[in-house]
């Protein structure tokens, strides 16, 4: 079995660990020490892009585990991202070499990060194809794209776009794009599942996590993935990697699940960097 038997979504044949370590904003030091550290622990499901400026030092971090026994190559999944200013053809391919040389590994998978008006779609898509089809990834998908696009890249697309990488918790609806995701035998991945830690201070959330005996995060991010959605959380503390981790032994009912459903509001979104050429889904304004 891949991924050391844990739970997977499968996006046009491709099977993705649910649960990822997410790694934005983590100094090259911290990311080394906790991407070795949550492989430890038992992520099979890095998360990293070339704008966070640690692709080396996650690498390092991979590299160690993979020196001391914990992981094999193959039992991991990586994803890394294209940088908006790399869009043009010659550019994204460039990025594409230099992301997989920084991590020492091909990834699995290589996201473009944010849409762009310019180059055109079919550019980026065809360059994004040519990227995969010279060995620079194994895989390769989207990363905020709408619904709209999404349908678009994946029509221009030769190869399956296995996932769209999106804002997701429980303040943001995103049952579109789910949907959209799910026609297009494709997957999401959330960032910012744990709403930046703000989860934390929330009642409901705490009320559902007395009763099982977990934490706040716990239940937020088996609320994720017990939708088949991959969540990728962020931690530079051990004890939180650990905590996060520990969310396979317990099950969320259908009505726990649609409360947090109901927690989703207008104003719910982090972070919003969509330029103004296109729109969010209607319920994920
Ligand atoms: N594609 C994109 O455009 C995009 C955008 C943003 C993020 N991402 C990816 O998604 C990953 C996750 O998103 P994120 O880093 O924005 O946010 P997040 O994972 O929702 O939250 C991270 C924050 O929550 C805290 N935290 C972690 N575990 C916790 C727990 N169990 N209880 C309470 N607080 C907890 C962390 O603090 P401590 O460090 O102090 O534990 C950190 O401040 C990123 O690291 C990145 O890989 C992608």
């Amino acid at each position: 079995m891949p991924y050391s038997n844990q739970p997977t979504v499968t996006a046009s044949g491709v099977e993705i660990p649910l649960l990822g370590f997410g790694t934005w904003q983590l100094e090259p030091d911290d990311a080394r020490r906790m991407v070795r550290e949550a492989l430890r622990i038992g992520y099979r499901h890095i998360d990293t892009a070339w704008i966070y400026k640690n692709e080396k030092t996650v690498g390092d971090g991979i590299a160690d585990a993979v020196a001391e026994g914990i992981v094999t190559r193959d039992d991991i999944f990586v994803t890394t991202k294209i940088w908006v200013e790399h869009f043009h053809r010659d550019a994204l391919l460039r990025q594409a070499e230099e992301s997989a040389l920084s991590l020492g590994l091909t990834p699995d998978l290589l996201l473009l990060h944010w849409p762009k008006p310019t180059p055109a779609l079919d550019e980026t898509i065809g360059a994004l194809n040519e990227a995969q089809e010279k060995g620079f990834t194994r895989h390769i998908g989207l990363s905020n794209f709408p619904s709209a696009l999404f349908r678009q890249a994946a029509a221009l697309s030769t190869a399956p776009l296995i996932t769209n990488q999106v804002e997701y918790h429980p303040y943001l609806s995103q049952k579109t794009l789910i949907e959209t995701a799910r026609e297009l035998g494709s997957s999401i991945t959330a960032w910012s599942p744990l709403a930046q830690g703000q989860i934390a201070d929330d009642a409901v959330i705490g009320d559902i996590a007395k009763a099982h005996g977990k934490t706040h995060g716990q239940v937020t991010l088996r609320w994720i993935i017990q939708q088949g959605v991959i969540a990728i959380p962020r931690t530079a503390k051990e004890t939180r990697a650990a905590e996060n981790f520990d969310i396979f032994d317990f099950e969320l009912s259908a009505e726990e699940m649609a409360r947090i459903h109901a927690l989703a509001r207008p104003d719910g979104r982090l972070g919003d960097w969509l330029d103004a050429a296109f729109q969010w889904d209607k319920d994920a304004v």
